[in-house]
């Protein structure tokens, strides 16, 4: 029997089409995969948020604050150094919660508030 010479062609034909499922299927389980973990995260960031009680003004400041007052809190430009105040606590929460300046008052949630003040106190 002569052997068709175009048959190697189609069977490689037929492995990379299933090779290209086989890779799709696996993106898809994989997409899922990760949706699910961000969404974990997610939820576990906004519970974090919710709870009073679990506030973390080291954490909080890492996203609000450090864009003027610096990644170290010392300051930057035009924007004073949080560490080493002359600022009394009382003076602070009066800050955070009215702004001062350029600088935003409620940014802090009033809740969190006398937490903040006493966060930026213990900076040295
Ligand atoms: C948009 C920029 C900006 C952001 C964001 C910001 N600040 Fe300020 N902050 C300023 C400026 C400007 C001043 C100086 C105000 C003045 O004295 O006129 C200031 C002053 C302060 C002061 C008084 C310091 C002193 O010794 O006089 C404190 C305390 C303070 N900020 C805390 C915070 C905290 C805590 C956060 C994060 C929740 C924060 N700031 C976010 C701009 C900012």
């Amino acid at each position: 029997m002569k052997k068709n010479p175009i048959i190697p062609f189609i069977l490689i034909m037929a492995f990379g089409i299933g090779l290209i499922f086989f890779l799709s299927m696996e993106g898809v389980s994989n997409k899922e995969e990760i949706a699910a973990t961000e969404e974990a995260a997610e939820g576990g960031a906004a519970e974090g948020e919710a709870t009073a009680g679990s506030f973390d003004p080291e954490a909080f400041a890492q996203g609000k604050c450090i864009s003027c007052h610096g990644n170290t809190y010392e300051g930057q430009g035009s924007f004073p150094a949080l560490v080493g105040t002359a600022l009394s606590e009382d003076e602070i929460k009066d800050v955070l919660a009215n702004g001062k300046g350029a600088m935003p008052g409620g940014l802090v949630p009033a809740e969190n508030i006398d937490a903040m003040a006493a966060w930026v106190k213990s900076l040295e």
